[in-house]
């Protein structure tokens, strides 16, 4: 059976930047609300030392606020150089306002 772990309210994920940075099991993570869809992949940046969180979201993608490296937030594959490491993705579910991650 699978095991799911609050980490925010989705109402938590700022509507300004559209994500927020959460723990989970110990890693970074990065929730997403792409207009009502919450998405959730590694917080930290593959390429160096930036946390996706104070990216710039825009169309389901992620740019890097670092170097500039775009994601697509579904599938986790890089866009544009320099990024090339696919992001870990999380499996998500919201119930009642609450943000759940698949525990391992
Ligand atoms: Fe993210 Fe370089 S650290 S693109």
């Amino acid at each position: 059976m699978d095991i799911w772990k609050p980490v925010a309210l989705v109402s938590d994920i700022s509507p300004d930047t559209g994500t927020l940075r959460v723990e989970h099991e110990g890693e970074g993570v990065c929730l997403y609300d792409l207009q009502g869809e919450i998405c959730a992949t590694q917080d930290r940046c593959p390429h160096g030392n930036a946390s996706l969180a104070d990216g710039y979201l825009e169309d389901g993608t992620i740019e890097c606020p670092l170097h500039q490296g775009v994601f697509d937030i579904r599938t986790g594959k890089p866009q544009c150089p320099p990024v090339t490491t696919d992001l870990r993705r999380y499996d998500v579910r919201v119930e009642a306002d609450t943000v759940y991650l698949k525990a391992e």
